[in-house]
């Protein structure tokens, strides 16, 4: 079915899933899994490798020249999004938006951004204060002017075509666990489109699996609301059913102080995998996603027999941008 969809092979697929066996020892309650989405092998890998492999097709057939994009100053996804313009020879322009308060130098320069101007991204900085995705279409509109044909990326990643990539993923959590027993999917969630296309995918190939999202920025409502609209225009999109409103579920308990900034629970979900399983979380993503795991799991919302997967959506590119925050 996500055949008859244009795609360009950027990643290593399917991911592997692993038994977290010291951490599930360690913390006494349900099986966890882990589908290893931070080796999907482009640029350090990560969530957005999934989405690129059917948005640059589409970039492609739009005879676009640019690639425009928008995140955080520290995003993975303009990493990604950068690396696969390199290697499909597109030049690409990332407009970072500043949402950490007084930051580190390492977090400006450091991590993701060293990383964009590596795989040779043009980088503006977002004036603060101004919409980003604005300020992306005014530049935008500018390089038109001067012959380019830009194709615009969201923030993210997330949009219909983007979230064919989760559904994706989902086909191949499915045909893995041939004997059904994932009881449950956590995934850290936020422009939505990795956990509306994994409730898509649910969906489109009618598993039972509860998808569970940790918001890493936008309070509970506004987070479900999110996923909910991008979850429909997927199913629209692939001409599948449309989701319930109460398939999604988001947990707004882990931002901490905001988008970007460390947590407690965080830094030692960060640590804990480091030293019991070997495997690096980031702090802005998987790192509050997981942090949001253990302590579900402390406040017994899982049953011991739940067998749960965590999605590793990736990002430890931003780890040495964050020295400070451990
Ligand atoms: C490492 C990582 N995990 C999770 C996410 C969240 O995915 P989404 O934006 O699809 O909700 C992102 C988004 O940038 C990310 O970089």
């Amino acid at each position: 079915m996500i055949d008859k969809f244009d795609r360009i092979k950027l990643g290593h697929f399917p991911t592997p899933i692993e038994y977290l066996n010291n951490i599930t020892e360690h913390l006494n309650g349900p099986q966890i899994y882990i589908k290893r989405d931070d080796c999907t092998g482009l640029a350090t890998g990560g969530n957005k490798t999934r989405k690129l492999e059917f948005l640059m097709p589409d970039a492609i057939k739009n005879q676009a020249d640019l690639v425009v994009t928008v995140g955080a100053v520290q995003s993975n996804h303009t990493r990604q999004t950068a690396a696969a313009c390199a290697k499909l020879g597109l030049k690409c322009l990332i407009v970072l938006e500043q949402r950490l308060k007084d930051a580190p130098n390492a977090y400006m320069t450091s991590g993701n951004v060293f990383l964009d101007k590596l795989f040779g991204a043009e980088i503006v900085l977002c004036p603060s204060g101004k919409d980003v995705k604005e300020y992306a279409e005014e530049i935008m509109a500018e390089r038109k002017n001067d012959g380019a044909n830009p194709y615009y990326i969201p923030v993210g990643g997330s949009n219909h075509i983007g979230t064919l990539g989760y559904i994706e993923c989902m086909r191949e959590i499915i045909e893995d666990d041939k004997d059904n027993s994932f009881t449950h999917i956590v995934l850290a969630s936020g422009s939505g489109g990795t956990h509306a296309g994994s409730i898509a995918g649910k969906i489109y190939y009618k598993s039972n699996i509860e998808i569970v999202g940790i918001s890493v920025k936008d309070k509970k409502h506004d987070q479900e609301e999110k996923v909910f609209k991008l979850a429909k225009e997927g199913c629209e999109y692939i001409q599948c059913d449309e989701p319930k409103r109460e398939d999604i579920l988001v947990f707004d308990d882990y931002v901490g102080g905001g988008y970007g900034v460390p947590t407690n629970g965080m830094n030692e979900a960060v640590k804990l995998m480091a030293t019991k399983e070997a495997i690096l979380l980031d702090p802005v993503y998987s790192g509050k996603g997981f942090a949001g795991l253990i302590d579900l799991i402390q406040n017994k919302y899982f049953r011991d027999t739940d067998k749960i997967l965590f999605i590793h959506t990736g990002g430890a590119a931003s780890l040495h941008a964050y020295e400070w925050a451990f």
